[in-house]
């Protein structure tokens, strides 16, 4: 059912109906129409610093969604994402990556958000959860899937005996939350996920799990959608070669609007708790 704007001459009802939409915060005094935003065409002679870049993907191994490779990003700053990968790749360990992003002030979602939201368990853990972005309960308590949909995560993963802590590590592409939890925008995942590569080759989990569309498609780098990929194993390929054995499926949030999709995700992790049995021999 299509709901209409209330009038204008209404306030009251106009700011119900727009908390009601999702759109909870304000940051801008002026709402910016970034679809008439012409993407800016690469300068004739750039110089080495500021050549635009699309972002560096992971590099997926079989099954391949290069067979669906996603539209070039339009980047509103290739630089910021130069900056944001020459910042990640400089550090040498976790910590130094934490901080890393906790001082980076080039993505704008930061602004609005009240808190960073890193990574919760421990990075020897052998499984690393890659989700999309922090929602309100994150937030808050700056720290990932703290909220229903992490709670079903944990009892999910608790369910092949795997405990946040010492059993996986969990985190996201996104580290501030979008207002309104509205989708992160390419140009914000590409910004992000140059500390998520870095982050993932920090950690070099055993086993990785892409969870819910969005991830999978900026890990991955397809435009493959998550009913194509989940289930199936993939990698993720690191600079030294390493291969990651990687297993995307639904995001527990979806799993909460559609339990009836519970059951593909259940055999989703039996596949990661028979592939880790496996790799221990
Ligand atoms: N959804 C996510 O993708 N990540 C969180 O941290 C919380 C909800």
């Amino acid at each position: 059912m299509e709901e209409s704007l209330p009038a204008l001459e209404d306030p009251a009802s106009l700011l119900k109906w727009y908390v009601e939409q999702g759109l909870d915060e304000t940051i801008g005094e002026e709402a910016i129409d970034r679809f008439s935003l012409a993407v800016q065409p690469p300068a004739a002679t750039p110089s080495p610093s500021v050549a635009p870049t699309a972002p560096t993907p992971f590099r997926p191994a079989a099954p391949s969604p290069a067979a669906a490779p996603r539209a070039p990003v339009p980047l509103e700053s290739p630089q910021v994402v130069e900056d944001a990968r020459a910042l990640a790749a400089g550090c040498a360990t976790i910590a130094d990556l934490e901080a890393a992003i906790r001082s980076f002030e080039g993505c704008a979602l930061k602004r609005t958000a009240k808190n960073t939201v890193f990574a919760d368990g421990l990075p020897s853990a052998p499984v690393m959860i890659i989700g999309e972005a922090p929602g309100a309960d994150e937030d808050r308590l700056g720290k990932p899937f703290v909220g229903v949909s992490g709670q079903l995560m944990d009892r999910m993963m608790e369910a092949i005996g795997l405990a946040r802590g010492d059993g996986f590590y969990i985190t996201n592409i996104l580290f501030w939350r979008p207002p309104g939890n509205r989708t992160p925008t390419l140009a914000e995942q590409a910004m992000c996920l140059a500390f998520t590569r870095r982050h993932l080759e920090l950690v070099r989990p055993k086993l990785l799990i892409l969870a819910g569309g969005t991830a999978a498609k900026a890990v991955l780098d397809t435009a493959e959608g998550i009913m194509r990929l989940r289930g199936k194993w993939t990698s993720v390929r690191l600079d030294d070669g390493t291969e990651i054995p990687t297993m995307p499926t639904f995001h527990p949030a979806y799993l909460l609007r559609t339990p009836a999709s519970k059951r593909q995700s259940w055999l989703d992790m039996l596949a990661v708790d028979k592939k880790l049995k496996e790799m221990n021999g």
